[in-house]
């Protein structure tokens, strides 16, 4: 596949790039049905568990321009096996703080939520079960972890390893609930002509959005159109269908007209999921040299009442190091909170905080460099499934790394350097992420003078758009411009959505795979009315089953702390990838360092505040969440390794999306140690930390 070279690869600026800076790409709130727009507000409850006991919408129902107000008595009923929290108005139990209970439907947004406060609702609450420990007396272990891992894994004898071992730590992280905030609000725009529905939506895959509105409207997939091409940011919250998309859809049925549903920021922080707050054990023992013999890794984390949703966080613990005796569990509280959702790699991002935390601790407890404490534990074949690698290549990245950071000659002591005012610390951290791919169809059309090609694909801000006309380019033996893409609606072929990092390598493998046969199909000139290839990739990687397929990456980060006001600064960075063939060196840097960034943020600003008397989280906007912006990054220096790998997939290449923040508030805590002296566990690192 030679001809895969000559445009994948180059640093080519966004094809939907003048669009967007042009305010013409149309975003689901801008969208224009052709008829005025009706407003959709919501009534939440302010109780976490309990029963409505009274829901009057009297006073509501007669504000002027009010058009319906919908409740548990009069709701449409939904139908079909709906997940957790999506049976929306369809009962009067309470099973979280913030759960719609009543919405209104109005001529303008300021109408409806004038409303809002009119209706009258009140409850039979009980007290809210929201703290999280790891001596609940209910802490289950779920049947499986998300994406299907194993809830445990136990590799010989870890407690007689670690009690034999010559040197070892034994700590305890914790990480706080956050929550996804792309600038977007989750917004959906519904429209009905008949029994026909379409919804113009910010969401992370169409396909997946249609398959639960088929579900709760009892219709055949060819009666649902969700329209996704430009979405402003996704992390997870927009992955799966959440109670809008289906309160937005009931809402436009009920009044025969276009319903418009955009959330508030205070709304998405409990309507659309958050990432779960975890508690980990880690232990690690070691003999003198620093080879590990023990691991044992023990997370504790919520879900919901009303969903299971098992965080994976243990498990890049299962891949990163050798040691013979491994223990990686999960165990859940069921919680009176909104049901937990993926987050920028969930599972990855708290677990190898913790892991590489850890082994940070472990190597100022050995006195071996923590660069060369990993290389000594750098395990030839996947350590717990005993197959090789299809390839790992982070002893590349950490090396790479040292060198553009300038890592050599640091004094491993903490708190040995200070500038004014400033104490000044360096620290490292791994970084991981699996590489996967999922089904997704895709069919071209081949016309004499350019080719269309069609997929359900998302670009959720990742320049999917640009990579995907690139690999098509390519595939086809043809330039850019010659390529059509259409890509963000479920009337598109099947694909699944953009998460777990399987976007690229799942629709560009269907690209790929399709273009070939429009190749072989195509002798000669096409038809003017165009030849049409329906095809695309079933899902199977053989390889899969023999390798352990995953990206790495190494972070190093210089932390200054203000030994006056405790003010934490980052100001530069140094991160290098090992991710297979980049398809597009200025969308994969940006990818990266987006990651990164919101692995900084994670070390030093965003906590949701759970109060938890009256159950509520006592920060939800941009004022109290925190979140990362230009002023908190300094010089961050991006770079990958070149690596081959022709088992992963057609073209090589592994997913970016989410590596990038694995490892990163580890780093960030490893140099805050090594600037201060303090050992801090508990995210986030805020400048009161130097004072406690
Ligand atoms: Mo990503 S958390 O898999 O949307």
């Amino acid at each position: 596949m030679t001809t895969l070279d000559r445009v994948v690869g180059a640093g080519i600026p966004r094809v939907d790039g003048p669009q967007k800076v042009r305010g013409t790409a149309p975003y689901a709130y801008e969208q224009d049905p052709g008829e005025p727009i009706c407003h959709l507000a919501v009534v939440q409850s302010t109780v976490n568990r309990g029963r409505i006991t009274r829901l009057d919408p009297t006073r509501a129902e007669a504000v002027n321009g009010v058009l319906a107000v919908l409740t548990p008595a009069n709701a449409p009923r939904l139908s079909g096996d709906l997940a957790s929290d999506l049976p929306v108005l369809q009962s009067l139990d309470v099973h979280y703080q913030g759960q719609i209970v009543a919405a209104v439907v109005a001529e303008s947004s300021e109408i409806a939520r004038d409303a809002v406060g009119e209706v009258v609702v009140e409850y039979a609450a009980e007290p809210p079960d929201v703290a999280l420990s790891v001596d609940r007396p209910d802490l289950y272990a779920p049947e499986k972890l998300m994406a299907g891992f194993d809830t445990d894994s136990v590799i010989g004898d870890v407690d007689g390893a670690l009690a034999s071992a010559p040197v070892s730590v034994d700590v305890t992280y914790s990480t706080p609930t956050q929550h996804n905030n792309p600038i977007e609000m989750h917004t959906s725009m519904a429209r009905w002509d008949g029994d026909s529905l379409t919804l113009w939506d910010a969401d992370q895959g169409p396909h997946t959005i249609e398959k639960d509105l088929v579900a709760a409207f009892d219709l055949e997939p060819d009666q649902v159109r969700v329209i996704s091409p430009y979405v402003g940011g996704a992390f997870g919250s927009k992955a799966f269908t959440h109670p809008n998309q289906i309160l937005a859809a009931m809402a436009a049925r009920v009044v025969g007209r276009t319903v418009v549903f955009e959330l508030s920021r205070q709304q998405m922080f409990s309507l659309v999921g958050h990432r779960t707050p975890t508690i980990q054990r880690l232990r690690l023992g070691a003999d003198r040299d620093g080879r590990l013999t023990a691991i044992s890794h023990e997370v504790v984390e919520h879900t919901s009442r009303i969903s299971e949703f098992a965080e994976q966080t243990a498990t890049p613990t299962r891949v990163m190091y050798a040691a013979p005796h491994r223990r990686t569990t999960h165990r859940l509280a069921r919680l009176d909170v909104p049901p937990p959702t993926i987050m920028r790699a969930p599972g990855e991002t708290p677990g190898m905080y913790a892991l590489e935390s850890a082994m940070d601790e472990l190597a100022a407890e050995l006195g071996i460099d923590p660069v060369e404490l990993r290389i000594r534990n750098e395990p030839e074949r996947d350590p717990e499934r005993d197959v090789p690698w299809s390839s790992r290549n982070l002893l590349a990245c950490l090396r790479t790394g040292a060198e553009r950071f300038g890592w050599a000659g640091r004094d491993p002591r903490p708190r040995q350097r200070q500038e004014g005012r400033w104490l000044v610390g360096t620290g490292v951290a791994a970084a991981t992420y699996p590489t996967r791919r999922r089904r997704a169809d895709c069919r071209i059309t081949a016309y004499p003078d350019h080719y269309v090609v069609e997929i359900d694909g998302s670009d959720i801000g990742t320049g999917a758009w640009t990579a995907l006309a690139q690999i098509a380019a390519d595939a086809l033996e043809t330039g850019l411009d010659s390529v059509r893409l259409r890509i963000g609606d479920s009337a598109l072929p099947f694909a699944g959505g953009a998460g777990g990092s399987t976007g690229l390598a799942s629709w560009g493998s269907a690209i790929v795979l399709t273009a070939r046969e429009v190749r072989r199909r195509l002798t000669g000139e096409p038809p003017a009315e165009g030849l049409v290839v329906d095809g695309g990739f079933d899902g199977s990687t053989p390889a899969a089953q023999t390798h352990s397929m995953h990206a790495f990456g190494a972070h190093f980060v210089e932390v200054r702390v203000d030994a006056d006001t405790g003010e934490v600064r980052v100001p530069r960075a140094t991160s290098v990838y090992a991710a297979g063939r980049i398809v597009n060196a200025r969308t994969a840097r940006s990818q990266f360092l987006g990651g990164f960034c919101m692995g900084v943020s994670m070390a030093l600003h965003e906590e949701t505040v759970t109060d938890e008397r009256l159950g509520h989280y006592a920060n939800h906007d941009l004022a109290g969440y925190h979140v990362a912006t230009n002023a908190d990054i300094g010089e961050i220096d991006i770079s990958w390794v070149e690596e081959d790998d022709p088992l992963v997939n057609e073209l090589g290449l592994k997913g970016i999306g989410e590596i990038g923040i694995t490892g990163a508030a580890a780093a960030v805590g490893n140099a805050y140690w090594h600037a201060t002296g303090l050992r801090v566990r508990d995210l986030p690192i805020t400048p009161d930390t130097y004072f406690r």
